[in-house]
C-alpha cells in the first residue's frame, strides 16, 4: 500500500482508463484496512482535544486555523478533523504525510493562500476518500490537481493560474455537483474532452475569465448553469450543447460571438433553458433556434441591425428582451416581430437608431425603455397595444412638442413612470394619465407651466423640470393644484427669481438651486409645512434678502442649502430641528 500510494510513476506513465481501475482498487483495499473510516463519529474512547496553537476547535471535527497567518501547515491537527479551515493565511505548500493523515476530512477550505501546484501533494488526496468541499480559489495553481478523490461534491479553483485540467481532476465524481474554474488561465487545449467524464451529476460549472476560444464539447448533460462569460469565445461547435436538457441559465456576454459561430441548432435543444446572456458580443442579427422556455434574452451590446420576426416566433414565452446599445435603426422592429411575444414584459432598446416606438407592441408590456435613440416624432396610436405599460422612457430622444401627439399617452392606463428627460420639449406634454407617480422633464425647453396640463396628476409624487427655461411669471397660478400627492419638486437650473407660490402642501423636497432668487419672503414656504430638505445653493441671494419668518413654520426641515450665493446665508431653522444644519456645503 505505501509503496503504491508514493510512487510518483503511476500518474505519469498509466493510461487514465489504468490509473482509474487502480485507484478504484486502492480505495477498496483502503476502506477494508482501516476500520475507522465508517465510524468516525462514534468512537467509543472519546478522543483528546488537542487543537493546533492558536486555531479554534468549536467541536470534535472541527479545526479552525483561518486568518492566521500562518506560513507552515498547523500540527497536531485531530484525525478526527472532518471540517479542516486554513483559509487566508500565508500557506505556500501542504506536506504530503500531515494531510494524507486526515482520511475523514469531508471539508478542506484552503482559499486565499499562496499554494503552488507544487506545494499540494496530489497523492495525498487519495487517502481522503471522504472528502466532500475542497476550497482552493485564490491561491496560486498553475495546474489542477491530477486527481480529486470521487466523494467530492464542490471544488472551488477559481482565481488561481490553471492551464491544465487532468482527466481525474473532475472526472468519475458521481457526486460533484459544483464546479469553479473561473478567473484562471485555461484555453481549450487546457481543457480536453474527457475532463467530465463520468461525472453527470454536475449542475453548476463556472470558466468564465478564461481563455477558451470555442464553447468546449462534453459538457455534462446534467448542467442547470453554465458561466462562460469573459473569454475569447467566438464559435460554439456543432452539438456542443445538443445534450443539456436541462440547463436553464447559460452565460456567455463578454465573449467574440459571430452570427457563423452559431447556428439553427446551438440553443434549440435546451428545452429547459430560461435565462441565455449573450450581450457584448459581435452578433448582428437574432439566433436562429431559440428555445421555446426562454424567459430572459440578453442582446445588449453587439451590433444587431435588424430583428427578423420568425427568430422570435418560437420564443413565446419571453419576458425580458434586452437589446440596447445595438444598431437598430428604422424598421429594425417591424409589425408582427414584437406581437407574438404575448408575456414580454420589459423591452430595453436604449442606445440604438430607433426613429419610432416599434410598432404592434404586445399587449402585456410592463416597461419599455429606450432612451438615446433618435426618436422625434410620438403618434396618436403608436403607444396603443401597450395598455398595460407601467414604465415608459423615452429621455435623450428628438421629442419636440408639435410632434407629439396629444393622444398619444392617454390611454395608458397603468403608466406610472414617464420619463421624457432630454428632447425639445418647450410645453408640457398633453393626456397624462392620472395613474402617473414619477414624471421626469428635465433638459428641456419649457418656458411656461399651464395648470391644465397637470390637471388630476393626483398621485403624483416626483416630478423634474430641472434644466429649463422656466420663470415664476410664466408658471399660471394653479399649476400645483391638483398636484396632492406631489413630495418631491426639482426646479433647478431655471430662470426662476423668487420662489413660485402655492406649491403643493404634500411636498417634502425642494429644488430650487441654481436659479436667479433674489428674495425670500416670509410667506415663501406657507403652503409647504412639510418640507424636509430645501436647495438655495446657486441663487443670487444676500443675508438680507431672507425673511427669518419664512422658515418658522418649517417644522420638519432637516436640510438647507443656502452655499454659493454671493454672500454667505445662514438660515436659522425652527428650535424643534434638533441637530438640523444650516447652511450645507
Ligand atoms: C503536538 O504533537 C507533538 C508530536 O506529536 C507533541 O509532542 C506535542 O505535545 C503536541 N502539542 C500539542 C499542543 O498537543
Ligand atoms: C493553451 O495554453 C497552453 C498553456 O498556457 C499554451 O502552451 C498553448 O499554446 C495554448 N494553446 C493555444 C491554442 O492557445
Ligand atoms: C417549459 O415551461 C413550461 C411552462 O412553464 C413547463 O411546464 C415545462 O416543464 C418547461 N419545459 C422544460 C423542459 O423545462
Amino acid at each position: 500500500m505505501s509503496e503504491l500510494k508514493n510512487s510518483p510513476w503511476i500518474t505519469c506513465f498509466l493510461r487514465p482508463q489504468e490509473l482509474l481501475l487502480l485507484l478504484m482498487l486502492r480505495w477498496a483495499i483502503a476502506y477494508m484496512e482501516d476500520p475507522a473510516f465508517p465510524h468516525l463519529g462514534d468512537s467509543s474512547q472519546p478522543l483528546p482535544r488537542a487543537c493546533p496553537w492558536r486555531c479554534s476547535c468549536p467541536r470534535d471535527d472541527t479545526v479552525d486555523c483561518a486568518g492566521l497567518g500562518l506560513s507552515v501547515f498547523p500540527d497536531n491537527i485531530t484525525k478526527a478533523a472532518r471540517h479542516l479551515s486554513l483559509q487566508n493565511n500565508q500557506l505556500q505548500e501542504l506536506p504530503y504525510n500531515e494531510l494524507s493523515r486526515l482520511s475523514g476530512l469531508r471539508t478542506l477550505d484552503l482559499h486565499s493562500n499562496l499554494i503552488s501546484s507544487e506545494g499540494l501533494p496530489d497523492e495525498a488526496f487519495e487517502s481522503l476518500t471522504q472528502l466532500e468541499h475542497f476550497y482552493v480559489a485564490h491561491n496560486k495553481l498553475s495546474v489542477a490537481p491530477q486527481f480529486l478523490p470521487p466523494s467530492l461534491r464542490v471544488a472551488d479553483l477559481a482565481a488561481n493560474e490553471v492551464v491544465e485540467i487532468f482527466p481525474l481532476t473532475f472526472g468519475e465524481k458521481p457526486e460533484l455537483r459544483s464546479v469553479y474554474l473561473h478567473d484562471n488561465r485555461l484555453n481549450n487545449t487546457g481543457l480536453p474532452p474527457n475532463t467530465f467524464l463520468g461525472s453527470e451529476a454536475i449542475t453548476t460549472l463556472s470558466l468564465s475569465s478564461n481563455q477558451l476560444s470555442y464553447l468546449p464539447p462534453s459538457l455534462p448533460s446534467s448542467l442547470e448553469r453554465l458561466h462562460l462569460q469573459n473569454n475569447l469565445i467566438s464559435k460554439v461547435p456543432r452539438g456542443a450543447l445538443s445534450l443539456q436538457t436541462r440547463l436553464r441559465e447559460l452565460y456567455l456576454q463578454h465573449n467574440q460571438l459571430t452570427d457563423s459561430g452559431l447556428d439553427a441548432t446551438t440553443f434549440s435543444k435546451l428545452s429547459s433553458l430560461e435565462y441565455l446572456d449573450l450581450s457584448h458580443n459581435q452578433l448582428t442579427t437574432v439566433p436562429e433556434g431559440l428555445p421555446e422556455n426562454l424567459t430572459i434574452l440578453h442582446l445588449g451590446r453587439n451590433c444587431i441591425r435588424q430583428v427578423e420576426a420568425v427568430r422570435l416566433h418560437r420564443a413565446r414565452g419571453l419576458r425580458y428582451l434586452l437589446l440596447q446599445h445595438n444598431e437598430l435603426g428604422t424598421s429594425a422592429l417591424p409589425a408582427g416581430t414584437l406581437r407574438p411575444l404575448r408575456a414580454l414584459h420589459t423591452l430595453h432598446l436604449y442606445g440604438n437608431r430607433l426613429e419610432r416606438v416599434p410598432p404592434a407592441l404586445p399587449r402585456h408590456l410592463k416597461a419599455l425603455v429606450m432612451p438615446h435613440n433618435r426618436v422625434a416624432v410620438l403618434g396618436e396610436r403608436d403607444l396603443v397595444s401597450a395598455r398595460a405599460l407601467a414604465e415608459l422612457n423615452l429621455a435623450y430622444n428628438r421629442l419636440a412638442s408639435e410632434r407629439v401627439h396629444p393622444g398619444a399617452f392617454r390611454r395608458l392606463r397603468a403608466l406610472r413612470s414617464l420619463d421624457l428627460a432630454g428632447n425639445q420639449l418647450s410645453r408640457l406634454p398633453e393626456g397624462l394619465p392620472p395613474s402617473l407617480r414619477s414624471l421626469k422633464l428635465q433638459r428641456n425647453q419649457l418656458r411656461a407651466l399651464e395648470p391644465e396640463l397637470l390637471a388630476g396628476l393626483k398621485k403624483l409624487r416626483e416630478l423634474s423640470l430641472a434644466h429649463n427655461r422656466l420663470r415664476v411669471g410664466d408658471i399660471e397660478p394653479g399649476t400645483w393644484h391638483e398636484l396632492q400627492a406631489l413630495q418631491v419638486l426639482d426646479l433647478s437650473h431655471n430662470e426662476l427669481s423668487f420662489v413660485p407660490p402655492d406649491l403643493p402642501e404634500a411636498l417634502e423636497e425642494l429644488h430650487l438651486q441654481a436659479n436667479r432668487i433674489s428674495h425670500v419672503g416670509p410667506e415663501a414656504f406657507l403652503s409647504t409645512p412639510h418640507l424636509r430638505a430645501l436647495f438655495l445653493r446657486a441663487n443670487r441671494l444676500h443675508m438680507t434678502s431672507i425673511a427669518a419668518e419664512a422658515f418658522l413654520g418649517l417644522v420638519h426641515l432637516r436640510v438647507v442649502d443656502t452655499a454659493e450665493n454671493p454672500e454667505q446665508v445662514l438660515v436659522q431653522l425652527p428650535p424643534k430641528n434638533k441637530g438640523a444644519l444650516s447652511p450645507k456645503g
